[in-house]
């Protein structure tokens, strides 16, 4: 297994609906949805991919960080490093059926569990998408943390203690899908969720509570006043709203409002181990990875989403020891330029 045969065998499976470019920012792909690209003029995506771009690290040799710790520990779950494999549903609809939504689920949750990583799973109109993500997750005895789409609030504490009863470490929504059509099309509507409608959600259930899809300060702020968990930060991949800032941009604010009261990921535009430290020094506790492990488990099924997961692990060993980093736990912001 090599990444060039990932990315050759990913392209074909593709079929054009994902060019797999050598650097995956949404340029070509824009306004692709359903697809893999962003939603209309596919710039919030590109903010993304531009606001890592401009964050810049400080090369530091002269320290005496000769081992890097790269271990993490999230819900009371072990992971070799701070990278989860985000949630990413609809297989048929948005990749063309490159593989089916059983064969994609479960190449992401046990490809993630041999790496040391742990993957969410996706939800969407058809109750295929996320009976899928919970049969992998099943099978991988409860390691999978099913993200379920901002429902009915009755029915969200239903699947969470599915997930719960599955011993699923933690359960989330994303919230970012509150204007997700499709969805209300189908008779499932969707919609946003006040502060007492989260903490109703959290009352009601056993096991952690993330919320996906957070880009203010404010709604962070409120996150941590219904008692939510975790927040993922994150623009769905700039696939919710056209025009937002890139997620590295506004995770310093966020951080400053609610780190160390709640657990802050991030995920958007994240395309190696550098990046990922770059998320740690702007804030986040850790980061999830969407489109390079989509490319990674089309490619090369469960093998393809460790080897492009164990690249991660190997960049970001490196960018913490060419910083003088020697913790993923405490990254200071030193290390940008
Ligand atoms: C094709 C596709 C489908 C997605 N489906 C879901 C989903 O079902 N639930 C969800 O929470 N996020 C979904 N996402 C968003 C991802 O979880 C994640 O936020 C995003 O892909 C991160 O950006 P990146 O791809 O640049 O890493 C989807 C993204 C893509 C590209």
């Amino acid at each position: 297994m090599d990444i060039n045969r990932i990315r050759v065998a990913a392209k074909e499976r593709f079929a054009g609906v994902c060019r797999v470019c050598p650097v995956c920012n949404g340029v070509v792909c824009a306004g692709e949805v359903p697809g893999m690209g962003g939603l209309g003029t596919g710039t919030a995506f590109r903010h993304n991919i531009q606001a890592l771009a401009e964050c810049r690290l400080n090369l530091r040799t002269v320290h005496d960080v000769k081992k890097t710790d790269l271990s993490y520990r999230i819900f009371g779950v072990e992971l070799a490093m701070p990278v989860i494999c985000a949630a990413i549903g609809g297989i048929a609809l948005n990749m063309n059926g490159a593989m089916t939504e059983e064969e994609y689920t479960q190449a992401v949750v046990s490809g993630c569990r041999q790496a040391g990583s742990i993957a969410m799973t996706g939800d969407g109109p058809n109750p295929l998408v996320f009976d899928a993500g919970m049969a992998a997750i099943g099978k991988e005895a409860g390691w999978g943390i099913p993200i379920m789409k901002p429902r009915e609030t009755e029915k969200i504490v239903e699947l969470a203690e599915q997930a719960a009863a599955a011993g699923c470490p933690a359960f989330g929504i994303d919230i970012d899908a509150a204007a997700l059509v499709n969805m209300t099309n189908a008779g499932q509507p969707v919609g946003p969720k006040t502060i007492q409608e989260l903490e109703y959600i959290k009352n009601r259930t056993t096991i952690p509570f993330i919320v996906k899809g957070i880009m203010t300060p404010d709604d962070a702020e409120s996150c941590w006043q219904a008692g939510v968990d975790a927040i993922v930060v994150s623009n769905h991949g700039g696939r919710a709203l056209d025009h937002t800032p890139g997620t590295a941009e506004v995770l310093p604010y966020i951080a400053e409002a609610v780190k160390g009261k709640m657990t802050v990921l991030v995920d958007g535009g994240i395309r190696s181990g550098a990046d990922v430290l770059k998320m740690l020094a702007l804030g986040a506790d850790a980061v999830l990875l969407g489109r390079p492990l989509a490319i990674a488990a089309v490619g090369g099924g469960r093998e393809g989403v460790e080897f492009v997961l164990n690249k991660y692990k190997a960049e970001l060993s490196a960018a913490m020891t060419l910083t003088g980093t020697a913790q993923v736990s405490d990254v200071p912001v030193e290390i940008l330029w």
